[in-house]
Order: structure tokens, then sequence, then C-alpha cells
């Protein structure tokens, strides 16, 4: 009787095992722009994890259960660190006592979303959240190599203060939007390339963020080593250490206004 019900549990097991890669191949393999009523994020692999069906395809009402398994189903991300964006992603649900945040919340300026994006324009431009090309091709001309390494993410995040810094008179950075988008930068590089050189093909990020899409036609295939939270800090200190700033001048400046 016990090897029977083994045998079954195994055989469940197994079933469900098998399952779950279909559904997790099946989210690869689709994707669909947003519908009329969906919402998307100023985040360009929150806005793709939802066109592939990773995340709810509408944007809204997103969990802490739906955002850790979309990290990590679709990007190896491990819990911890699913926890952890997750609970930043919460603090942009105006509701009291919100369980869930939809990707439009993201866009409340000062929150997360910040200035000096590499893909969208400022809040005080009026649009913080729609993928903007012509501000898109000023950081991709720092990607000056098909290889993007830590130095040119460093080179376009700092091209991006400067144009901010002298284009919007109420320019600025919070303390968490200045670590955000450094977090941002690092991301790109730690989520789709290699995070021990420091480098991603370029053709993968510029794919990402002009499709809202898995790179999977240029190349691109999920990182084989869990991403963790350790790993995001150490590309972040990289990239902040290329701009030739120290870390601690930049969190006792607050802001970008001096001296950049
Ligand atoms: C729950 C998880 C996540 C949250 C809450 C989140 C949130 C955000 C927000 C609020 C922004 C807008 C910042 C701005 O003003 O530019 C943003 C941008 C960005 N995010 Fe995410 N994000 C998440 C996951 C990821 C992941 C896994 C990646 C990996 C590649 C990523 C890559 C980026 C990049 C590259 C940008 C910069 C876009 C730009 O500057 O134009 N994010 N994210």
């Amino acid at each position: 009787m016990k090897l029977t019900l083994l045998f079954t549990a195994v055989a469940f097991t197994q079933a469900f095992a098998q399952d779950s890669d279909a559904w997790d191949q099946y989210h690869f393999s689709t994707w669909s722009p947003p519908g009329p009523s969906d919402v998307r994020a100023p985040c360009p692999m929150l806005n793709t994890l939802a066109n592939h069906g990773f995340l709810p395809h509408s944007g809204k009402n997103i969990s802490e259960i739906d955002t850790i398994n979309a990290l990590s189903t679709a990007l190896n991300i491990n819990q911890t660190l699913g926890e952890f964006l997750f609970q930043a992603a919460l603090t942009t649900n105006p509701e009291p006592n919100a369980t869930t945040f939809s990707l439009d919340n993201l866009d409340r300026h000062d929150i997360l979303e910040h200035d000096a994006s590499l893909s969208r324009g400022d809040f005080y431009f009026g649009d913080d959240h729609t993928f903007n090309q012509t501000i898109f091709d000023e950081t991709r001309s720092y990607w000056t190599a098909p290889i993007i390494d830590v130095q040119m993410a460093a080179n376009a995040r700092l091209a991006r203060v400067h144009t901010s810094n002298a284009t919007n008179p109420t320019f600025g950075f919070t303390q968490l939007g200045q670590e955000f988008s450094f977090g941002e930068s690092a991301a790109y590089i730690l989520v789709l390339g290699d995070r021990v050189s420091g480098t991603v093909p370029r053709s993968w990020v510029e794919y990402l963020f002009e499709n809202e899409r898995l790179p999977l036609e240029v190349g691109w295939t999920r990182r084989k080593e869990v991403i963790t939270f350790p790993n995001l800090i150490d590309l972040l200190e990289r990239v902040v250490n290329a701009t030739g700033i120290p870390l601690q001048e930049l969190k006792r400046r607050g802001d970008f206004h001096a001296g950049l």
C-alpha cells in the first residue's frame, strides 16, 4: 500500500513537473502587446514579463507570489531578490495596506520612478513611462561596441544625467531613485549578460528595450546561474565605480546636481 502511494506521488510529481515545464515554455514562446485596458510600467523588463504572460497580461493586481514566480521562471532571479523587488513595488500602490501593485503604479514620480531614465522622458516633460526612441538613441550612442561593458553602461547612465540636468529645470534624484538608477544599469547586464565579466551583447539589450520582449530570437537564453541580491549589489557597485565617483560620495551628495 505504502509503495503504491509512493509510486502515485512520484508519478504525480513528474506529471506536474512536465506540465509546469510546458507552461513555462508556453510563456517563453507566446507574446502579445498590451491591449487597450492593459497597463504597463516605466520598466522594460516588467512590461516584457507581462507581454509574455509571466506576469498577468493586464499588468494589474500583481501579488508577491506572481512577482516571485515570474522573476524566477523567466529570469532565474531567486526568491529573496524577488521579495525585495516586490516590496519596493508595493510602496508605489497608493491604496493603504495594499498587497498587490499594478504596473502603472510604478509611474508615480520620485518613489521608484526617477529622472534621467535610459529610455523614458522626465516627469517634468509630461510622460515618464512610455518608451521614447529619441532618449533611447542617446543612451545607445554610449554603447560604442557590440558588447556593452560596465564602463559603457556607466557612461550612458551619466550622459542621461547630464542631459536631464541641462534641460529639466526640476531635475533631481531622491537617494532611492539614484540607487535604483544604478541598479537598473546593473540589472540589464546581470539578467541578460555575463555577471563575471560585466558584459552583455548590445543587440540583446536593444531588443529588450525596443520590443519589450525577451531577446530569445537574437540569441539570449535564461541565465543558468541563479541571480541573487549580492550579485545585483556587486554589479551596481562596479557601475558606480566606473563613473569615477565613489559610492559614498554619491550618497553624501544625495543628488547629482553638484559636480557631475
Ligand atoms: C519587481 C521587479 C521590478 C520592479 C518593481 C522594477 C521597477 C522599475 C521602475 C519603477 C523603473 C523606472 C525607473 C525610471 O524612472 O527609469 C524601472 C526601470 C528599469 N528596470 Fe525595472 N523593475 C523590476 C525588475 C526589473 C528587472 C528584473 C530588470 C532586469 C533587466 C529591470 C530592468 C530595468 C531597466 C533596465 C530599467 C531602466 C529603464 C530606463 O531607464 O528607461 N527591472 N524598473
